[in-house]
């Protein structure tokens, strides 16, 4: 079956996810000058949820509306999936009546099962294993404020979640360096690591991973799941924080991400994130335009 998918960053090739960054952008500067522009008018998006959701559900659901578009926000608990009806029925289903499908699942085997059967495009909006649609927002801003990413130095402070690993892909598809430190127990898994190839080194000190990195990016210690051991991971990433005496250590004026929501006091100081370096905000915001320029390429 000859569908085009999101379920990791590789899924596309640098060149398209550098043509998306592109048309993310315009369409964030068209959004800004009050324009819209409405490529896809009668599309449905179908979005399932299976984890709660601020950021993703907005974009997608506001993206679709610009592009002319309509979303269906389905969770488990409201349809039938959470009544024990095969994946891959309801793929099935979907696929029948909808233009593209936007996955959020706690495993990352359902949305490949999902996929698989699937007759339309399935993006992941995150899984156990990655979140693919928030490194195209990561890397659209990191390219607009500071050009193209490729040859430039990121450090990851903190776990190596999902969102870690898809830095790694995204390093090894772009061609940066990815400095990550975490604690030993908590380092990304051995085999997304190999898959980076060269591009990416593990240390667990976090002064190591930041030393002269034009971009330090973090995420909360415990993820959705992951709430029975938030006392524990507390523990574990002592010394952890990013602080402003961390900062000092990247770059001068490095920027600092974070795909939100964050825990100010936990994985970064409040003077940090509300501080002059961060660019989560406009980060959050590109999700919406860049989120766009995917489904117009998912969507023909
Ligand atoms: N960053 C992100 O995916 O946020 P939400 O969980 O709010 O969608
Ligand atoms: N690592 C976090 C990201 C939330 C957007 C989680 O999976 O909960």
């Amino acid at each position: 079956m000859n569908v085009r998918h999101f379920l990791n960053l590789s899924d596309l090739s640098a060149d398209e996810v550098r043509e998306l960054l592109a048309r993310g952008a315009a369409l964030g500067r068209m959004y800004r000058d009050g324009e819209r522009h409405a490529s896809r008018p009668g599309r449905v998006l179908a979005m399932i949820f299976e984890k709660a959701s601020t950021r993703t559900r907005i974009s997608f659901e506001a993206g679709m509306a610009h592009l002319g578009g309509h979303a269906i926000f389905l969770s488990p608990r409201d349809t039938q999936l959470g009544r024990g009806e095969p994946i891959e029925d309801t793929a099935r289903v979907v696929s029948s009546m909808a233009d593209a499908v936007m996955i959020r699942a706690n495993e990352h085997a359902t949305v490949e099962r999902f996929a698989a059967v699937a007759t339309v495009p399935v993006i992941n909006a995150l899984t156990d294993r990655s979140h693919p649609c928030q490194l195209l927002a990561d890397l659209q801003t990191f390219t607009e404020l500071r050009g193209d990413i490729a040859g430039r130095t990121v450090a990851w402070i903190g776990d190596g979640n999902n969102m870690c690993h898809t830095w790694i892909e995204a390093a090894a598809l772009l061609g940066f360096n990815l400095r990550i430190a975490t604690p030993p127990d908590y380092a990304p898994e051995a085999e997304v690591v190999r898959a980076g190839g060269d591009w990416t080194r593990v240390f667990t000190d976090p002064e190591v991973a930041v030393a002269g990195a034009e971009l330090v990016t973090t995420d909360v210690w415990a993820s959705m799941g992951q709430e029975a051991e938030q006392e524990t991971r507390l523990d574990a990433f002592t010394g952890f924080q990013v602080d402003a005496g961390l900062m000092t250590k990247a770059a001068p004026n490095a920027l600092f991400m974070h795909c939100l929501p964050a825990h100010r006091g936990e994985e970064v100081a409040a003077e940090v994130l509300d501080g002059p370096q961060s660019v989560v905000w406009r980060e959050a915001e590109n999700r919406l335009h860049v989120q766009k320029a995917l489904l117009e390429h998912l969507i023909g």
